[in-house]
């Protein structure tokens, strides 16, 4: 069965404020693109070609209006809303008859990857049929995010939600693989005491069940914070320094939607001409162009 993705791109943003008392963080500007198209690339780069995107209610139609149906990109994308931000995992119940029984992919709308052994990783992860698969990446201070531990076959063994005294420096990333029992054990799920069914207590249920994998981002990864000011210049600052030295992009679904074949290069150069002249537009028709 195809595997089906999930953005859940919703949230309230109130560390971005005054920033996204109108808008979502998704649509921010993450230097040349909105944010979203960074997640959305890492779900095509993993192969993924239906996609359910969720938001709020407000916002939902400003990413109709920036993707449409996702046809000029290869793609099937579908929306739907998240009146409240009652918690990640809720992205299953709102799913669920999207998903189905089919394996599923779930990311974060404001999560940003990037790295050499990106591929490899999604890759693997992709084609494990049974059980989940989690991401976890190095940080100073974890606190503020699910923290994992590990055994010697990359199994994990432990996971916290934001733990006062964390076991390890490893955060989760906003990036989960599950089987096709993902909305079944979505269902078993209750709000956590801060009201929130927790993306947590879903991975859990894999670890419980002995088939929780975790792969580990290396030194020659990034995985940034955009939820903050500070976060997004950053990230906004390394896409600029990244594509301006090497003259490719990063997160372009354009891009990936070409490279996976799903788009040829008249079509290529179709989205490039609807965009303009810009950088953007010029650096997607030397991709069309074969460099
Ligand atoms: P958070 O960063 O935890 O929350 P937020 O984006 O609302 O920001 P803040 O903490 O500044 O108020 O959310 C992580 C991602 O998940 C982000 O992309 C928003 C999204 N999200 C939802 O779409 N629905 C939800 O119910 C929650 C909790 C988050």
């Amino acid at each position: 069965m195809n595997r089906k993705g999930i953005i859940l791109a919703g949230g309230t943003g109130t560390r971005l404020w005054p920033l996204t008392r109108a808008v979502s963080k998704q649509l921010l500007p993450l230097y040349d693109k909105p944010m979203v198209y960074y997640p959305l690339s890492v779900l095509m780069l993993a192969g993924i070609r239906e996609i359910l995107l969720i938001s709020t209610p407000q916002d939902l139609p400003l990413f109709a209006k920036l993707f449409g149906d996702g046809k000029t990109l290869g793609l099937s994308l579908s929306y739907a809303e998240q009146p409240k931000p009652g918690g990640l995992a809720q992205a299953y119940h709102i799913g669920a008859g999207f998903v189905g029984t089919s394996p599923s992919c779930l990311i974060l709308g404001d999560n940003f990857f990037y790295g050499a052994e990106l591929g490899k990783l999604l890759a693997s992860a992709a084609s494990r049929e049974k059980g989940a698969t989690i991401f976890g990446y190095q940080v100073a201070d974890p606190t503020a995010y699910g923290v994992l531990t590990f055994d010697a076959k990359n199994k994990v063994t432990s996971i916290e939600e934001k733990p006062a005294q964390p076991k390890s420096n490893w955060a989760n990333c906003g990036l989960y693989f599950y089987d096709g029992r993902a909305v079944e054990f979505a269902r078993t799920l209750r709000p956590s005491a801060r009201g929130e069914l927790e993306i947590t207590d879903l991975s859990r249920c894999y670890l419980q069940d002995g088939s929780l994998h975790g792969e580990r981002f290396g030194r020659g990864s990034a995985w940034l914070d955009t939820g903050t000011a500070e976060g997004l210049l950053q990230a906004a600052q390394f896409v600029q320094t990244v594509q301006t030295r090497t003259g490719m992009l990063i997160g372009s679904p354009e891009e990936v939607a070409f490279r996976k074949g799903w788009i040829d290069a008249a079509q290529l150069r179709a989205l490039a001409d609807a965009i303009g002249k810009n950088a953007y537009a010029e650096a997607l028709r030397q991709i069309a162009a074969g460099s």
